[in-house]
Order: structure tokens, then C-alpha cells, then sequence
């Protein structure tokens, strides 16, 4: 009798954690995950410890999901404050290096003669001393870079506080928000202590379709720590999915994979757009787009800015052993709100490579380019965020991500070299959250309100919007789901009501392309078009009944 052969379940979501918080990217590289430790996870905890009614109470409170309320019991006190202990003791040197950075900064505000800084570099706090290049700007203001490969090389990079958790969207409710919650061992998880470069992640995300027998699972589980309630053979069925990948057959396929996620893929090659791939579950199934239907092989993960809905290091991970290159925007280098995404994704095997304004990458058949992306930082200098133009098969495609529009002659100038754009897909939140939300911790001195209200993660509404359609002559305009795809709640932690700016500015915008005579949609959900192949006249793509877009 054949071995029997077990696949991982559909269903199974994993978490990477940091310390036992959700891993999104400013966790990893170590001064922005130093001070985020401190400011946000130590601070969180502790008003839990002092306030847990408060917070048990709110986090019940509608719209209250993306605030800074732990998702804890009462029965969890025990196991938040031995997290703090642990953040004091295993992590004491990083206590002390968030510390530095605000000694740091103290030091640079009362540097205002203007004069040479390098009598300065002795008084540098120890823990940053030999990491930081000090420097004075135009204006004679003091300031300084990180050198961030040296940083992963000390010991303030910590891959001992990485670890892993898997779950079953059959066993829980709902996945509780990722920010703002600790993930602590329960009957419902299985905790595994293994940081992201083990080689348990990429064999358990390859037998979602390669089957392995009972013994090879138990061999890549053996001598590792665990913890929590679900067993590993829970996480297995001999079951085969009823969903598969479809090869493509000709031209062009577009496949929306959720958030602002997209699959573009000829023949010849495969790309991803900003993945966020959920696990799929018995509510919204026939909805999602999950791993099973992603092709065998993914050439390139594009990714376009440093926003935890945008770079997902639980898709990433769990998409690397099928992962050829990642594209990512090229940043500064050296800035704290600004952590090199390449730096951070070379520490986990992808090969990665940055790619500046403009920058082109020949793929068979066609290029990708990088285009210049605008705001959404809070007016932080980021310089990690890119939209990508594809061009494959004569076809063209716009990916324009959370970039905002303050200034329209950026997109005039752009629309004389990218012009007849087939496909224009953008991102319309275009009313975020206070810049502080994300890049308060890093923040040395206490933000006025005024500021942290004006300066928002804002994202483009039809005004800023509706003009890029003009500017590239765009045939068909796709608006992102806005974080209303209920599966994604874990992380968006948002919900909008019919009256909400998102909405009406979203709706305003798909009005003005039907004014226009373009065609717009508003995304919800998989779907998947067929480009017909331009490069050859004669391909009238008849195989493909979907191909709307023609
Ligand atoms: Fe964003
Ligand atoms: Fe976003």
C-alpha cells in the first residue's frame, strides 16, 4: 500500500512574531524595532497592566479594533508582564539603544552654531557609537545616518527574538488585529521557536503542493520547541484542494490578489505586486485569492512601499521557496524612519534589488519601471516607496499603490513617456491615519496634536486621483478594496461607513471615469482578467472568455 501523503491545510494562517508581536517590517531592522519595543509594545502592555478593565472594555467598542487597546483576558496579566520583564532583561541592550537614539537627538536639536560636528562624535551614546555618520544639512542642522549593515551584523540584530505561529481559521473567530495585540500561546495555536530562516518555513509552505508523508512531518518538527494547544498533525489533511493555479494560455492574465495586491503573468513570466495573500477559510472561500492559485514559480514580488499592508512579511515568507527576485525602491540609506527594505529582506534569502525613479528592468517580452510615488508618509523624507509600470505582450499597466497626488505636473510629465495605459490601479484612502500611528515611536519629542493631525497617511482622493487617468490616457481604471475585504480585518483594523471620505471619493471617482468614458471598477474580492497580446496583431486570444479588457 502507497504511503499516505498529507498537504497543508487551506486554512492554516501563520504569524511571524518579533518578541511575540506580529512581525510587520519596522519590527526587524534593529533601532526601529528597538524603539518600537519600548514606545509601543513595553508602553501597550503596561497601560494594559495598569488600565486592563479600560482595555478589555474598548477593545468591545465598534471601530476601536485599530486602536491602542490590547485583545487581552484577564488571565493574560501574568503572561504581559513577564513580556515587559522580558523586554528588560533579554532585551536590555535594546532598551539601551532606543535610549541612545533619544540622546542622540537631544545632543544634534543643541547643535545650532553651525560649526564643524566632529568634536561631537565622542560624545555619541555609547550604543550607536561606530554606527552613525553625523552631519550637518543645508541649513546647518545637525543630524545623522545609521550605517544599517553594520547594524544586522551587531548584536542589536537579535533573530533569537524571531518566532513562529500557526493557526486555523476553523478554530478561531477572527484573527485578532495585528498591531496592537500580543501573541500569547493558547489551545488554539502552536507556537513554534525557530527564527524566519529555519528551514521548517519553507518545507511546511511547500506542502501546500508537494504532499509529504506523516514521517517527513515529524521529522521537520523534531527537537524544535512548541507551545500551544494545536497539534501539528492538526495542521495536515490528505484532502486536495479544489482550488488550483491555472496556467495561462496567451497574452496577458490580471489577476487582483486583494489589498493592493495583483498577479501579472504571460507564458514567460510571473509577477506579484505588493502580496498579501490570505489563507482561505469556509467563509469567503469562492472570495479570496489564496497560495494554491499562485503560480509554481513567481520571477519577480514587486513591492512598493514600507507599509505593513504593502511589504507582509506572513506572505512573504511563506511565498520565498517559490520567489525568484524582489524589486523593491531604492531609499536614502541610513535614515531611522527609513530602514533599507533591501537590507532588511537580504536577512531572510530573498534576492533582492532596488530599483530608483525610472529605473527599467527587462523582462521577456516587456519591462517593469519604477515611477516616482509621492506622500503618504506623513511627509517623513521616505524615500521607500515606488508605483511600477509593466509593460508585457503591448499591454500597459499602471500600479500606482497609496501614491498621493499633491502635484499634478509630476504625472503631466510622466504621461509624455507612459501613455495608453490599458490598466490604471489605484489606492483611494485618501483620509489615513496620523502619520504618529506608524512612525510616533520613532519620535523623540512629543508630537503636537495639530501636527499628528495635518500630516496623515493619506492616500489620493478624485481630485488627485482622476487627473492620473488623464495624464496616462488610461483605458481602465481599477480602486483597491480600501480595506473593506472582511478577511484582511487583522490588519487594516478599519471600517468605513457609506458616509466615510474613502467611500464618497471612491464612488466620486469611478462617477468622473464613466463621465470620462473610461471604464472603472471598484475591487472587492479575486477577479481575474485577460489582456489579449498586442505585440502580435494577429492573436485574437479567443481561448480567453474572461477578456474584458480587450
Ligand atoms: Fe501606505
Ligand atoms: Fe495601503
Amino acid at each position: 500500500m502507497a504511503t499516505a501523503k498529507y498537504y497543508l491545510k487551506e486554512d492554516v494562517y501563520f504569524e511571524p512574531l518579533f518578541n511575540h508581536w506580529y512581525a510587520w517590517p519596522y519590527l526587524l531592522p534593529p533601532v526601529t524595532g528597538a524603539r518600537h519595543l519600548v514606545n509601543t509594545h513595553r508602553r501597550i502592555m503596561q497601560s494594559f497592566i495598569n488600565n486592563y478593565e479600560l482595555h478589555i472594555m474598548a477593545i468591545k467598542e465598534k471601530g476601536m479594533a485599530g486602536a491602542e487597546f490590547l485583545n487581552c483576558k484577564v488571565e493574560d496579566l501574568p503572561r504581559i508582564k513577564e513580556l515587559i520583564a522580558e523586554i528588560d532583561d533579554k532585551c536590555a541592550d535594546l532598551v539601551e539603544l532606543s535610549n541612545a537614539v533619544k540622546d542622540l537627538d537631544e545632543m544634534l536639536r543643541n547643535h545650532t552654531s553651525g560649526e564643524s560636528i566632529d568634536p561631537l562624535y565622542p560624545r555619541v551614546p555609547k550604543p550607536l557609537q561606530g554606527y552613525v555618520e553625523l552631519f550637518l544639512d543645508m541649513e546647518h542642522r545637525a543630524s545623522y545616518r545609521l550605517i544599517e549593515p553594520l547594524l544586522y551584523r551587531s548584536k542589536f540584530y537579535k533573530p533569537s527574538l524571531q518566532s513562529i505561529s500557526l493557526g486555523l481559521l476553523s478554530r478561531v473567530d477572527e484573527r485578532p488585529f495585528v498591531l496592537s495585540t500580543p501573541r500569547l500561546p493558547d489551545e488554539n495555536h502552536l507556537q513554534v521557536d525557530v527564527d524566519f530562516n529555519h528551514q521548517l518555513l519553507d518545507s511546511l509552505f511547500k506542502a501546500r503542493e508537494t504532499p509529504l508523508t506523516m514521517n517527513e512531518i515529524e521529522q521537520m518538527f523534531a527537537g524544535l520547541s512548541l507551545e500551544g494547544g494545536l497539534k501539528v498533525s492538526d495542521l495536515f489533511t490528505q484532502e486536495i484542494s479544489k482550488y488550483s493555479y491555472e496556467p495561462v494560455e496567451s497574452g496577458v492574465k490580471l489577476a487582483y490578489t486583494g489589498h493592493a495586491g495583483f498577479l501579472i503573468e504571460t507564458k514567460e513570466v510571473s509577477i506579484l505586486i505588493d502580496p498579501v495573500i490570505t489563507s482561505r477559510g469556509a467563509e469567503f472561500a469562492n472570495e479570496v485569492i489564496s497560495y494554491n492559485e499562485l503560480p509554481p514559480k513567481i520571477d519577480y514580488i514587486c513591492l512598493t512601499h514600507n507599509h505593513q499592508d504593502h511589504v507582509n512579511f506572513e506572505s512573504l515568507l511563506q511565498l520565498r521557496y517559490k520567489t525568484d527576485k524582489v524589486l523593491v525602491p531604492k531609499n536614502n540609506g541610513g535614515s531611522l524612519a527609513d530602514p533599507s527594505l533591501r537590507l532588511l529582506l537580504k536577512q531572510f534569502a530573498f534576492d533582492v534589488y532596488e530599483i530608483d525613479d525610472l529605473d527599467e528592468i527587462d523582462l521577456p517580452g516587456g519591462k517593469i519601471v519604477g515611477i516616482p510615488f509621492l506622500g503618504e508618509h506623513g511627509d517623513l523624507n521616505i524615500r521607500s516607496k515606488t508605483a511600477w509600470y509593466v509593460e508585457l505582450l503591448g499591454r500597459k499597466m499602471f500600479f500606482g499603490a497609496d501614491s498621493s497626488n499633491p502635484d499634478n505636473n509630476l504625472y503631466e510629465l510622466l504621461g509624455e513617456y507612459f501613455y495608453d495605459v490599458d490598466v490604471l490601479a489605484i489606492g483611494m484612502e485618501c483620509v489615513g491615519a496620523p502619520y504618529t500611528w506608524l512612525y510616533g515611536a520613532l519620535h523623540t519629542k512629543l508630537v503636537g496634536k495639530s501636527i499628528k493631525n495635518s500630516r496623515r497617511l493619506n492616500g489620493s482622493d478624485c481630485k488627485q486621483a482622476f487627473p492620473m487617468v488623464k495624464a496616462f490616457n488610461a483605458k481602465h481604471v481599477c480602486i483597491y478594496a480600501l480595506g473593506l475585504e472582511p478577511w484582511y480585518n487583522y490588519f487594516m483594523g478599519i471600517e468605513y461607513e457609506d458616509e466615510s471620505m474613502q467611500i464618497l471619493e471612491s464612488n466620486k471617482m469611478l462617477e468622473a471615469c464613466k463621465n470620462a468614458g473610461v471604464n472603472a471598477e471598484a475591487l472587492y474580492g479575486s477577479k481575474t482578467r485577460y489582456l489579449s497580446d498586442r505585440s502580435m496583431p494577429t492573436d485574437s486570444n479567443s481561448n480567453n472568455k474572461n477578456s474584458l479588457l480587450v
